[in-house]
Protein backbone atom coordinates (compact mmCIF):
# COMPACT_ATOMS: atom_id res chain seq x y z
CA UNK A 1 0.00 0.00 0.00
CA UNK A 2 1.35 3.83 -1.15
CA UNK A 3 -0.18 6.93 -0.65
CA UNK A 4 0.32 9.40 -2.43
CA UNK A 5 1.00 12.66 -0.76
CA UNK A 6 3.53 14.78 -2.49
CA UNK A 7 5.74 14.76 -5.64
CA UNK A 8 8.84 14.49 -3.25
CA UNK A 9 7.63 12.06 -1.15
CA UNK A 10 6.93 9.60 -4.18
CA UNK A 11 10.88 7.61 -5.36
CA UNK A 12 11.62 8.72 -8.99
CA UNK A 13 11.38 5.53 -10.59
CA UNK A 14 7.59 5.07 -9.20
CA UNK A 15 6.61 8.72 -10.52
CA UNK A 16 7.92 7.59 -13.90
CA UNK A 17 6.24 4.28 -13.77
CA UNK A 18 2.92 6.15 -13.45
CA UNK A 19 3.84 8.41 -15.90
CA UNK A 20 4.71 5.90 -18.70
CA UNK A 21 1.18 3.73 -17.14
CA UNK A 22 -1.07 6.49 -17.39
CA UNK A 23 0.33 7.56 -21.44
CA UNK A 24 -0.28 3.30 -21.93
CA UNK A 25 -4.36 3.65 -20.28
CA UNK A 26 -4.93 6.45 -21.98
CA UNK A 27 -3.26 5.10 -25.43
CA UNK A 28 -5.68 1.56 -25.07
CA UNK A 29 -8.94 3.96 -24.64
CA UNK A 30 -8.16 6.50 -28.03
CA UNK A 31 -12.05 6.80 -29.66
CA UNK A 32 -14.16 4.88 -26.62
CA UNK A 33 -17.08 6.55 -24.88
CA UNK A 34 -16.05 7.90 -21.81
CA UNK A 35 -18.26 5.66 -19.89
CA UNK A 36 -16.86 2.57 -21.46
CA UNK A 37 -14.48 0.31 -18.87
CA UNK A 38 -10.99 -0.33 -19.40
CA UNK A 39 -10.06 -3.66 -21.03
CA UNK A 40 -8.72 -4.45 -17.29
CA UNK A 41 -10.84 -3.41 -14.35
CA UNK A 42 -8.01 -2.81 -11.83
CA UNK A 43 -10.57 -1.39 -9.17
CA UNK A 44 -13.22 -4.36 -9.63
CA UNK A 45 -14.80 -4.32 -5.82
CA UNK A 46 -13.40 -1.54 -4.82
CA UNK A 47 -14.75 1.64 -3.08
CA UNK A 48 -12.95 5.15 -3.26
CA UNK A 49 -14.00 7.87 -1.17
CA UNK A 50 -13.00 11.41 -2.21
CA UNK A 51 -13.77 14.18 0.37
CA UNK A 52 -13.40 17.61 -0.34
CA UNK A 53 -13.00 20.08 2.39
CA UNK A 54 -12.55 22.71 -0.43
CA UNK A 55 -14.65 23.65 -4.54
CA UNK A 56 -13.28 21.31 -7.09
CA UNK A 57 -14.61 20.29 -10.49
CA UNK A 58 -11.94 18.84 -12.79
CA UNK A 59 -10.31 16.89 -9.33
CA UNK A 60 -14.18 15.69 -8.57
CA UNK A 61 -14.99 14.62 -12.06
CA UNK A 62 -11.46 13.19 -13.18
CA UNK A 63 -11.35 10.81 -10.30
CA UNK A 64 -15.05 9.50 -10.26
CA UNK A 65 -14.77 9.31 -13.60
CA UNK A 66 -11.45 7.69 -13.44
CA UNK A 67 -12.45 4.97 -10.59
CA UNK A 68 -15.80 3.97 -12.66
CA UNK A 69 -13.62 3.28 -16.11
CA UNK A 70 -11.49 1.06 -13.66
CA UNK A 71 -14.49 -0.77 -12.86
CA UNK A 72 -14.37 0.52 -9.30
CA UNK A 73 -17.22 2.46 -7.13
CA UNK A 74 -16.98 5.82 -5.62
CA UNK A 75 -18.53 8.43 -3.24
CA UNK A 76 -18.06 12.23 -3.19
CA UNK A 77 -18.15 13.36 0.00
CA UNK A 78 -18.14 17.16 1.24
CA UNK A 79 -16.08 18.18 4.53
CA UNK A 80 -18.68 20.14 5.47
CA UNK A 81 -21.25 17.55 5.83
CA UNK A 82 -19.74 14.79 7.21
CA UNK A 83 -18.40 14.79 10.99
CA UNK A 84 -15.06 15.51 10.22
CA UNK A 85 -16.34 19.00 9.76
CA UNK A 86 -18.02 19.30 13.17
CA UNK A 87 -15.06 18.09 15.63
CA UNK A 88 -14.93 14.46 14.84
CA UNK A 89 -10.75 14.11 14.95
CA UNK A 90 -9.44 13.04 11.80
CA UNK A 91 -7.53 10.19 13.06
CA UNK A 92 -11.06 8.91 13.58
CA UNK A 93 -12.51 9.66 10.37
CA UNK A 94 -9.00 7.97 8.96
CA UNK A 95 -10.07 4.66 11.10
CA UNK A 96 -13.35 4.60 10.51
CA UNK A 97 -13.61 5.38 6.60
CA UNK A 98 -10.95 3.12 6.53
CA UNK A 99 -13.40 0.10 7.50
CA UNK A 100 -15.32 0.89 4.11
CA UNK A 101 -13.67 2.06 1.54
CA UNK A 102 -10.21 1.06 -0.31
CA UNK A 103 -9.01 4.47 -1.06
CA UNK A 104 -9.19 7.75 0.43
CA UNK A 105 -8.72 10.96 -1.86
CA UNK A 106 -8.84 14.16 0.02
CA UNK A 107 -8.72 18.20 -0.84
CA UNK A 108 -8.10 20.15 2.59
CA UNK A 109 -6.87 23.23 3.74
CA UNK A 110 -4.21 22.64 6.19
CA UNK A 111 -1.64 19.96 5.23
CA UNK A 112 -1.52 18.74 8.13
CA UNK A 113 -5.40 16.77 7.80
CA UNK A 114 -3.80 14.78 5.00
CA UNK A 115 -0.53 14.13 7.04
CA UNK A 116 -2.81 12.87 10.02
CA UNK A 117 -5.48 10.87 7.29
CA UNK A 118 -2.38 9.47 6.16
CA UNK A 119 -1.06 8.37 9.86
CA UNK A 120 -4.29 6.96 10.78
CA UNK A 121 -5.81 5.92 7.58
CA UNK A 122 -4.99 2.17 6.95
CA UNK A 123 -5.85 2.05 2.96
CA UNK A 124 -3.82 4.73 0.40
CA UNK A 125 -4.55 8.67 0.93
CA UNK A 126 -4.03 10.75 -2.08
CA UNK A 127 -3.56 14.12 -2.11
CA UNK A 128 -6.10 16.26 -3.87
CA UNK A 129 -4.84 19.80 -3.34
CA UNK A 130 -3.69 21.33 0.01
CA UNK A 131 -3.15 24.84 0.47
CA UNK A 132 0.77 23.61 0.10
CA UNK A 133 0.89 21.22 -2.90
CA UNK A 134 -1.07 19.84 -5.76
CA UNK A 135 0.76 16.79 -6.89
CA UNK A 136 -1.86 15.17 -8.98
CA UNK A 137 -1.76 18.43 -10.98
CA UNK A 138 1.78 18.40 -11.61
CA UNK A 139 2.09 14.37 -13.04
CA UNK A 140 -1.24 15.67 -15.16
CA UNK A 141 1.14 18.58 -16.24
CA UNK A 142 4.43 16.52 -16.72
CA UNK A 143 2.16 13.85 -18.77
CA UNK A 144 1.32 16.81 -21.16
CA UNK A 145 4.36 18.55 -21.72
CA UNK A 146 5.87 14.79 -22.62
CA UNK A 147 3.37 14.14 -24.95
CA UNK A 148 3.59 17.13 -26.79
CA UNK A 149 7.36 17.56 -26.60
CA UNK A 150 9.04 14.09 -25.00
CA UNK A 151 10.62 13.91 -21.88
CA UNK A 152 11.22 17.01 -19.43
CA UNK A 153 14.21 16.25 -18.39
CA UNK A 154 16.67 19.02 -18.86
CA UNK A 155 14.24 21.44 -20.35
CA UNK A 156 13.66 25.00 -18.61
CA UNK A 157 10.22 25.54 -17.09
CA UNK A 158 9.43 29.03 -15.86
CA UNK A 159 6.46 29.84 -13.43
CA UNK A 160 5.42 33.25 -13.89
CA UNK A 161 2.84 34.65 -10.77
CA UNK A 162 2.63 33.66 -7.50
CA UNK A 163 4.22 30.82 -5.69
CA UNK A 164 1.70 29.08 -4.22
CA UNK A 165 0.75 25.26 -4.17
CA UNK A 166 0.77 24.34 -7.37
CA UNK A 167 4.37 26.30 -7.84
CA UNK A 168 5.41 24.20 -5.11
CA UNK A 169 4.61 20.83 -6.24
CA UNK A 170 6.35 22.04 -10.17
CA UNK A 171 9.41 22.44 -7.44
CA UNK A 172 9.13 19.09 -6.20
CA UNK A 173 8.84 17.46 -9.85
CA UNK A 174 11.59 19.61 -11.30
CA UNK A 175 13.97 17.76 -8.59
CA UNK A 176 12.48 13.84 -8.91
CA UNK A 177 11.93 14.65 -13.03
CA UNK A 178 15.14 16.54 -13.48
CA UNK A 179 14.21 19.90 -15.16
CA UNK A 180 15.13 23.06 -14.18
CA UNK A 181 12.61 25.76 -13.26
CA UNK A 182 13.35 29.76 -12.90
CA UNK A 183 10.21 31.39 -10.63
CA UNK A 184 9.37 34.82 -11.68
CA UNK A 185 7.01 36.84 -9.37
CA UNK A 186 6.95 39.50 -6.75
CA UNK A 187 9.31 39.09 -3.84
CA UNK A 188 6.73 38.78 -1.00
CA UNK A 189 4.95 35.70 -3.59
CA UNK A 190 8.26 34.04 -3.85
CA UNK A 191 8.02 29.78 -3.32
CA UNK A 192 8.71 28.47 -0.34
CA UNK A 193 12.37 28.48 0.36
CA UNK A 194 12.59 25.11 1.96
CA UNK A 195 11.54 24.06 -1.79
CA UNK A 196 13.30 25.75 -3.53
CA UNK A 197 16.72 24.40 -1.53
CA UNK A 198 15.08 20.80 -2.16
CA UNK A 199 14.83 21.03 -5.38
CA UNK A 200 18.56 22.53 -5.74
CA UNK A 201 19.92 19.84 -3.67
CA UNK A 202 18.66 16.98 -6.38
CA UNK A 203 21.13 19.05 -8.59
CA UNK A 204 18.65 20.90 -10.84
CA UNK A 205 19.18 24.99 -11.53
CA UNK A 206 16.57 27.17 -9.69
CA UNK A 207 16.28 30.36 -10.49
CA UNK A 208 14.12 33.60 -9.02
CA UNK A 209 14.44 36.16 -11.40
CA UNK A 210 12.21 39.66 -10.89
CA UNK A 211 12.13 40.60 -14.73
CA UNK A 212 9.63 38.18 -16.36
CA UNK A 213 10.73 39.00 -19.67
CA UNK A 214 14.45 37.56 -18.87
CA UNK A 215 12.82 35.08 -16.57
CA UNK A 216 11.72 33.40 -19.89
CA UNK A 217 14.13 33.30 -22.32
CA UNK A 218 14.95 30.24 -23.40
CA UNK A 219 11.63 28.87 -22.15
CA UNK A 220 10.10 24.98 -23.07
CA UNK A 221 7.20 25.66 -20.92
CA UNK A 222 5.59 28.60 -19.73
CA UNK A 223 3.61 28.26 -16.44
CA UNK A 224 0.85 30.01 -14.13
CA UNK A 225 -2.18 30.15 -12.01
CA UNK A 226 -4.58 32.17 -10.36
CA UNK A 227 -3.24 35.12 -8.50
CA UNK A 228 -6.14 34.54 -5.55
CA UNK A 229 -5.77 30.81 -4.38
CA UNK A 230 -8.79 29.10 -2.36
CA UNK A 231 -7.01 29.57 1.12
CA UNK A 232 -6.28 33.30 0.20
CA UNK A 233 -7.85 36.12 2.15
CA UNK A 234 -9.91 37.87 -0.36
CA UNK A 235 -9.28 41.17 1.41
CA UNK A 236 -6.08 40.20 0.34
CA UNK A 237 -7.32 40.53 -3.54
CA UNK A 238 -5.84 43.65 -4.86
CA UNK A 239 -2.49 43.77 -3.43
CA UNK A 240 -2.12 40.62 -4.81
CA UNK A 241 -3.33 41.83 -8.40
CA UNK A 242 -1.41 44.97 -8.03
CA UNK A 243 1.33 43.27 -7.36
CA UNK A 244 1.43 40.22 -10.03
CA UNK A 245 -0.08 42.21 -12.64
CA UNK A 246 3.61 42.69 -14.43
CA UNK A 247 3.89 38.64 -14.31
CA UNK A 248 0.50 38.29 -16.69
CA UNK A 249 1.04 36.12 -19.53
CA UNK A 250 0.43 37.20 -22.50
CA UNK A 251 1.75 37.18 -26.16
CA UNK A 252 4.57 39.58 -25.66
CA UNK A 253 5.49 37.90 -22.80
CA UNK A 254 5.51 34.44 -24.54
CA UNK A 255 7.42 35.67 -27.53
CA UNK A 256 10.79 35.54 -25.35
CA UNK A 257 10.26 31.96 -24.83
CA UNK A 258 11.22 29.14 -27.53
CA UNK A 259 9.40 29.25 -30.58
CA UNK A 260 8.38 25.76 -29.75
CA UNK A 261 7.19 26.72 -25.49
CA UNK A 262 3.79 25.24 -24.58
CA UNK A 263 1.50 27.42 -22.23
CA UNK A 264 0.03 25.37 -19.05
CA UNK A 265 -2.43 26.53 -16.48
CA UNK A 266 -4.42 24.03 -14.21
CA UNK A 267 -7.62 25.57 -14.03
CA UNK A 268 -9.32 27.48 -13.02
CA UNK A 269 -8.47 30.89 -14.66
CA UNK A 270 -9.28 33.96 -14.34
CA UNK A 271 -9.26 34.87 -18.10
CA UNK A 272 -6.87 38.32 -18.92
CA UNK A 273 -5.97 38.36 -15.22
CA UNK A 274 -2.71 35.90 -14.27
CA UNK A 275 -2.68 35.39 -18.72
CA UNK A 276 -4.59 36.61 -21.73
CA UNK A 277 -7.07 34.72 -23.32
CA UNK A 278 -4.79 35.40 -26.39
CA UNK A 279 -2.35 32.70 -24.66
CA UNK A 280 -4.67 30.72 -23.66
CA UNK A 281 -6.47 29.72 -26.81
CA UNK A 282 -3.17 30.08 -28.90
CA UNK A 283 -1.41 27.23 -30.53
CA UNK A 284 0.92 27.46 -27.62
CA UNK A 285 -1.53 26.53 -25.08
CA UNK A 286 -2.42 23.17 -23.77
CA UNK A 287 -4.45 23.96 -20.63
CA UNK A 288 -7.38 21.61 -21.90
CA UNK A 289 -4.70 18.75 -22.54
CA UNK A 290 -3.80 18.57 -18.67
CA UNK A 291 -7.56 19.09 -17.74
CA UNK A 292 -8.04 15.66 -19.79
CA UNK A 293 -5.04 14.59 -18.06
CA UNK A 294 -5.63 14.52 -14.89
CA UNK A 295 -8.11 11.86 -15.53
CA UNK A 296 -5.33 9.28 -16.95
CA UNK A 297 -3.09 10.21 -14.54
CA UNK A 298 -4.71 9.84 -11.22
CA UNK A 299 -5.98 6.26 -12.69
CA UNK A 300 -2.09 4.93 -12.47
CA UNK A 301 -1.76 6.60 -8.79
CA UNK A 302 -4.60 5.01 -7.90
CA UNK A 303 -3.12 1.88 -9.10
CA UNK A 304 0.25 2.47 -7.95
CA UNK A 305 -1.37 3.65 -4.67
CA UNK A 306 -3.74 -0.40 -4.57
CA UNK A 307 -0.56 -1.67 -6.40
CA UNK A 308 -3.28 -3.39 -8.80
N1 LIG B 1 -6.96 22.11 -11.38
C1 LIG B 1 -7.82 21.70 -10.43
O1 LIG B 1 -7.44 21.04 -9.44
O2 LIG B 1 -9.10 22.05 -10.66
P1 LIG B 1 -10.36 21.88 -9.68
O3 LIG B 1 -10.18 22.87 -8.56
O4 LIG B 1 -11.54 22.18 -10.53
O5 LIG B 1 -10.37 20.48 -9.14
N1 LIG C 1 -3.77 27.56 -6.61
C1 LIG C 1 -5.14 27.20 -6.83
C2 LIG C 1 -5.24 25.93 -7.59
C3 LIG C 1 -6.64 25.47 -7.91
C4 LIG C 1 -6.68 24.17 -8.62
C5 LIG C 1 -5.87 27.12 -5.52
O1 LIG C 1 -5.34 26.53 -4.58
O2 LIG C 1 -6.98 27.66 -5.42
Amino acid sequence: MNHFLDIHLTDPADLRGIIDQAATMKNARLGRPRGAPDDTQPLKDHMVALIFEKPSTRTRVSFDVGVRQMGGQTMVLSGSDMQLGHGETIADTARVLSRYVDLIMIRTFDEAVLTEMAEFATVPVINGLTDRTHPCQIMADILTFEEHRGPIAGKKVVWSGDGNNVCSSFLHAAGQFGFDLTFTGPPTLDPEPEFIDLARSKGVNVAVERDPAKAVEGADLVVTDTWVSMHDAQSARERRHNQLRPYRVDAALMSHAKPEALFMHCLPAHRDDEATSEVMDGPQSVIFDEAENRLHAQKAIMRWCLAV
